[in-house]
């Protein structure tokens, strides 16, 4: 196993050894900013923040002052983003949850053989889920190290804290990340399970004994039957969670104004995790209906009131074999949502369910069914969630796509980063569709610092914008010169990565000083009220990598009405792409987006060949040209 780098503990008696995170310098920042905008602003426009730029950044002018104050923040905090970050990122965002922030992990589909076989895997997952927890709680999981770029550093180990604990509070301005504490005496520990819209305390440890799986399976047959007693269902309160966060917190402070409501609304702030028994949706389960579904639970008329949004983990299991886990991101990122989840699904392989073997306990009290008083206000808050989640689950355009083309190894060949030239790509197939470049996120991950979380990568280089506009434009131009500005483009790119990874991106900075001037009532620094950088921070590209090791994808959602989200998992010989839209919006067109996108990544590639001895096929990883390839309708291109 890699140790620890001796200069990663050098720092401050943080218990992981890990540094912290540092403020990059002034003037880097400042420089790196005018260079990521240049090509994506109008000149005039340029010219302008230019001049802003340079007066923030004048010696003894604001930036330096602000500057000065970060550095004394970091000096007694942890991580002097995190905070700023979160509230930006999440907790001040009003839109709803679903789809425009949860998201979710696409499970392979399941051929459930009945009632009891749904059952039988819920209580399995269960029990993983259970081992998984004792794992965190007894810090007993094994510290993540750096792959790819700068592998081998250790990572902070942080986010896994929160997995089971955190609980997102809604608010009528800002929303709470509340993190329950650990106790000596820990409180009993239950899970919510949601049936037809109805919610059921499962509680996992009786007597301080914790369930196997046989009572699992137990209790959750009793829930189904308690769920299928049409005269006792209560109103879908769910689906306020799914609700724009200010109208959840506004009804929730109605709501909680009864006491069977709140004391229903406690039980569930402290649950581990939700299992979502889903109802069969009727539709084909392609990869990009069960992303959908997974999404937004196919709106109001199918499973979208069996969620409760805020909790970080809901285990979604549906009857139709639709299954996966939808994530609130606040408190951890995609890659502890993978690590969790690939550890369960392990665990359900590897560990034959214990349903048998396992003595049950005689007498387990009844699970019981959370009760809510509904005022004829409270009805109209659910008509306006039900009608606002129906709207939001019509309006995803969503296609997942298998590219079998070429993988990782392919790009490896080329002594290219894997991740760099699919965000070159992403770049090409953007610009072939809108004709221009757009400011663009792409996570990466700053866990090699204490509590990090992520920074941008901001992909649309200008070095891209030459190697796409020459692909896109030019017959002039050669190969080898085409060759020469791809690989110039996956340089900058990947340059771009190893600064974020080490702290050195500018989004988290620009954050920082503009927090720490409002912190301070200063004046709002004229640089954050200038159009561009309105225009820096509205991603119409935000992009991810969250590869697996399991048969599973992640996705999410566009971050802006006129943008997109695309996810992707490379592997040795394909790469999983999941790209939203909304439909809208006149710009976009997910499956315009995918297919070009398609067509670049092989213009890459022949590009590759013809210009790279190497890149020819070496191996049967490969489709060998000339070999039709079958399209996801069954046709050959
Ligand atoms: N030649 C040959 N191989 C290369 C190469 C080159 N020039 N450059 C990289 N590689 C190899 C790496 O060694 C690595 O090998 P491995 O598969 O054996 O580990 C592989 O290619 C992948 O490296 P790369 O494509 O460069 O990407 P990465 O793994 O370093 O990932 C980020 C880059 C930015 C995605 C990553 O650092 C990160 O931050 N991930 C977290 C993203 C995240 O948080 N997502 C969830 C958000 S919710």
């Amino acid at each position: 196993m890699p140790v620890l780098k001796r200069e990663q503990a050098r720092d401050m008696g943080d218990a992981s050894g890990l540094p912290k995170l540092p403020v990059p310098p002034l003037q880097q920042t400042l420089d790196m900013y005018l260079k990521c905008m240049n090509h994506l602003i109008p000149e005039e426009q340029f010219r302008k923040t230019k001049a802003i730029v340079e007066k923030f950044g004048a010696p003894g002018g604001m930036g330096e002052f602000l500057q000065k104050k970060l550095m004394e923040r970091s000096d007694h905090k942890a991580n002097w983003v995190n905070d700023y970050w979160l509230e930006d990122m999440y907790l001040s965002n009003r839109l709803a949850l679903p789809v425009n922030s949860s998201p979710v992990m696409v499970f392979p589909k399941q051929n459930f053989k009945g009632q009891s076989d749904i059952l039988r895997f819920a209580a399995h997952l269960i029990s993983g889920v259970l081992e998984y927890k004792s794992l965190i709680d007894g810090r007993a999981l094994p510290v993540d190290y750096a792959r790819g770029q700068l592998a081998g550093t250790a990572l902070c180990m942080d986010q896994y804290n929160k997995v089971f604990t955190s609980y997102r509070l809604p608010g009528p301005k800002l929303d709470t990340l509340v993190a329950q504490k650990s106790m000596v005496m820990p409180e009993p520990e239950h899970i919510i399970v949601a049936c037809k819209n109805q919610f059921f305390v499962l509680d996992v440890a009786i007597n301080f004994r914790r369930l196997n799986e046989k009572d699992l399976y137990t209790q959750l047959e009793r829930i189904r039957k308690m769920a299928d007693i049409e005269e006792e269902r209560l109103p879908p309160i769910g689906l306020l969670t799914s609700d724009g966060r200010t109208q959840w917190a506004e009804a929730r402070s109605v709501l909680i104004k009864d006491s069977t409501n709140r004391d229903s609304l406690d039980v569930i702030e402290r649950c581990l995790c939700l299992v979502c028994l889903d109802e069969p949706s009727g539709i084909e389960l392609t990869d990009t209906n069960r992303a959908s579904l997974m999404l937004h639970g196919g709106g109001t008329d199918k499973n979208g009131g069996n969620r409760w949004y805020d909790k970080p983990m809901q285990f979604v299991i549906g009857a139709d074999g639709c299954c996966g886990v939808v994530c609130e991101h606040s408190p951890f990122e995609g890659i502890v949502l993978v690590q969790c989840t690939e550890y369960l699904l392990r665990y359900m392989r590897g560990s034959p369910s214990k349903l048998v073997r396992a003595a049950s306990m005689s007498e387990l009290p009844a699970p019981r069914r959370l009760r809510w008083k509904c005022s004829p206000d409270i009805q109209t808050f659910l008509t306006a969630s039900a009608d606002k989640l129906q709207k939001l689950a019509k309006n995803l355009d969503m296609n997942v796509n298998k590219f079998t083309g070429y993988g990782k190894e392919f790009i490896k060949r080329q002594k290219m980063s894997p991740d760099a030239y699919v965000q070159v790509a992403l770049q090409f197939a953007f610009y072939r569709c809108h004709g221009r470049l757009v400011s663009t996120y792409e996570s990466a991950s700053i866990r090699r610092f204490q509590e990090g979380r992520v920074d941008n990568i901001r992909s649309s280089t200008p070095e891209a914008l030459a190697f796409v506009k020459a692909m896109a434009n030019s017959s002039k131009i050669t190969d080898a010169e085409k060759m020469e500005m791809l690989r110039t483009a996956i340089k900058a790119q990947t340059n771009f990565t190893i600064l974020a990874i080490t702290g050195m991106a500018i989004d988290n900075h620009l954050l920082g000083l503009r927090e720490i001037a409002k912190e301070l009532k200063l004046e709002k620094p004229e640089l954050f009220s200038d159009a561009t950088y309105a225009t820096s921070i509205q991603f119409i590209l935000s992009t991810s990598q969250v590869p697996t090791t399991e048969e599973m994808f992640c996705c999410y959602g566009p971050v802006v009405p006129n943008g997109y989200g695309a996810c992707y998992n490379p592997q040795m010989d394909h790469i999983i792409f999941c790209v939203s839209s909304f439909r809208d919006s006149a710009e976009t067109c997910s499956d315009l987006f995918v297919k070009t996108l398609e067509g670049c990544l092989k213009e890459m590639q022949d590009l590759c060949r013809k210009c790279n001895t190497e890149a020819k096929p070496a191996d049967s990883t490969e489709r060998r040209e000339g070999t039709p390839k079958v399209m996801k309708n069954g046709n050959k291109s």
